[in-house]
């Protein structure tokens, strides 16, 4: 099998810096996968690593999970794609309706982008109000109202974190700051009434992990009820990755419009928007709102959905939290014998690692943090067969297929690694 040095040579002149997503590619080059089973990815050399990415989240259940793959296999052979709607679209909503108390409709899309953007549209549609507020750090996807960032100085309006984002588009989205209730204040006061959405990640995870202050989500759940805005959960990340169902009922805060993605697909593409039943029904064709994908509710998707879902709905989150506790007490006693500062955020199956820093609970705090230091923690665990999230801004999960063995080698390997210097 090639290498994923000759592998990256020849992707490199197919793709655009030879991937197919940004995130993937770190320097000098990512490694190519043929292979993943329980807690491990393999790559084309047939070298394990123990995995902290879980492609980015959905793999709650390791990989190839014997439920998920006989599913699967029998979907394969009773068909892939109907174009029409079928029985398992509607299990697969019951699942999620009673397991996540704001949701009474939904509609299913191929990813967390399109539906976000939809979630957005109908925010706008369902107030007759154009403006959006999000949180600065905060990732809804790659579509245009989501790659916006803070603008300069004191405006709250945002300015394109990427170019060939037209200044319109822009100048319809507030970017507020995560944790920050001082500076929203004015922004609601400034621009509440015509704000349409508020939409985040209740605990942020594109900009390492961020968990929320205990008021500040109760405080958006108040402005935007008394402005006449719709809150949108972002929980294309937090959805049953912390318990069987959504992060909002584990704070006990009711959004508008929830998002999901990620683990309600098993790892097969998907995404969700749901919400009251008088916001949902103005999607088409009940309402006018327009939303269409010819994958959308796909039999594979909504079958590994299934999958996963009734697999966990038995599981015992319990395990993930134990054993993210001695992988965190692990790492922080190897880590103390450094001197560098650092810390860790973590919740029951997430976790990301800070460098230069004692304190992460704003955004600024994690763009002040060393990621510099972070990639070389990386690479040096890569090569001892331990593959993290390659990047300071994502998160790292644990998945049920872990076992203490994998965190007591996990830490091992970093031990050794720091020591050997
Ligand atoms: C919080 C959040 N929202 C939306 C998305 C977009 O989802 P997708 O990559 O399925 O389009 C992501 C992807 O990482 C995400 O983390």
């Amino acid at each position: 099998m090639p290498s994923s040095e000759e592998l990256f040579r020849e992707s490199s002149r197919l793709f655009p810096g030879g991937v197919n997503s940004p995130v993937r590619r770190f320097d000098p080059y990512p490694l190519f996968m043929s292979r993943a089973k329980g807690s491990n990815l393999i790559d084309t050399e047939g070298r394990a690593y123990i995995d902290y990415c879980l492609g980015f989240g959905p793999m709650i259940l390791g990989h190839g999970h014997p439920e998920l793959r006989k599913a699967l296999q029998k979907q394969v052979d009773a068909g892939v794609l109907f174009g029409t709607p079928s029985e398992l679209e509607i299990t697969l909503a019951k699942k999620i309706r009673s397991s996540v108390t704001s949701i009474e409709e939904m509609r299913f899309t191929n990813s967390g982008t399109e539906a976000t953007m939809h979630a957005l549209r109908l925010a706008r549609a369902y107030t007759g109000r154009n403006l959006i507020l999000k949180f600065e750090g905060g990732y809804h996807g790659s579509h245009d109202y989501s790659l916006i960032r803070s603008g300069s100085g004191a405006l709250n309006f945002g300015s394109p974190s990427s170019p060939g984002i037209p200044s319109q588009v822009s100048s319809t989205v507030l970017v507020g700051r995560y944790n920050h209730l001082g500076t929203l204040e004015r922004l609601f006061l400034n621009h509440g009434k015509d704000i349409a959405a508020v939409i985040l990640e209740p605990v942020m995870g594109n900009a390492g992990l961020i968990l929320p202050d205990a008021e500040f989500l109760k405080y958006l759940r108040q402005m935007a009820s008394d402005y006449g805005a719709l809150l949108i959960f972002d929980e294309v990340i937090t959805g049953y990755r912390f318990r069987y169902g959504a992060f909002q009922d584990m704070v006990g805060i009711r959004p508008d419009i929830t998002v999901l993605g990620k683990i309600i697909g098993g790892g097969l593409p998907i995404g969700l928007f749901g919400g009251r039943t008088d916001i949902m029904e103005l999607v088409s064709p009940h309402g006018d709102v327009y939303e269409a994908g010819t994958f959308s509710a796909n039999p594979l998707s909504m079958t590994a959905g299934i999958a996963t879902l009734s697999t966990l709905e038995k599981a015992d989150y319990g395990k993930l939290s134990h054993m993210l506790g001695e992988l965190v007490t692990g790492f922080s006693d190897v880590m103390q014998t450094t001197g560098v500062p650092f810390t860790i955020n973590s919740l029951v199956s997430a976790f990301q690692i800070f460098f230069g820093t004692d304190k992460v609970n704003t955004y600024d705090d994690a763009m002040k943090s060393q990621k510099g230091k972070y990639m070389e923690i990386f690479l040096g665990l890569l090569k001892k067969g331990i593959y993290m999230a390659p990047g300071q801004y994502e998160t790292n999960f644990i998945s049920f297929a872990h076992d203490d063995e994998d965190i007591a080698r996990t830490v091992y390997a970093l031990r050794e690694m720091i020591h050997a210097g």
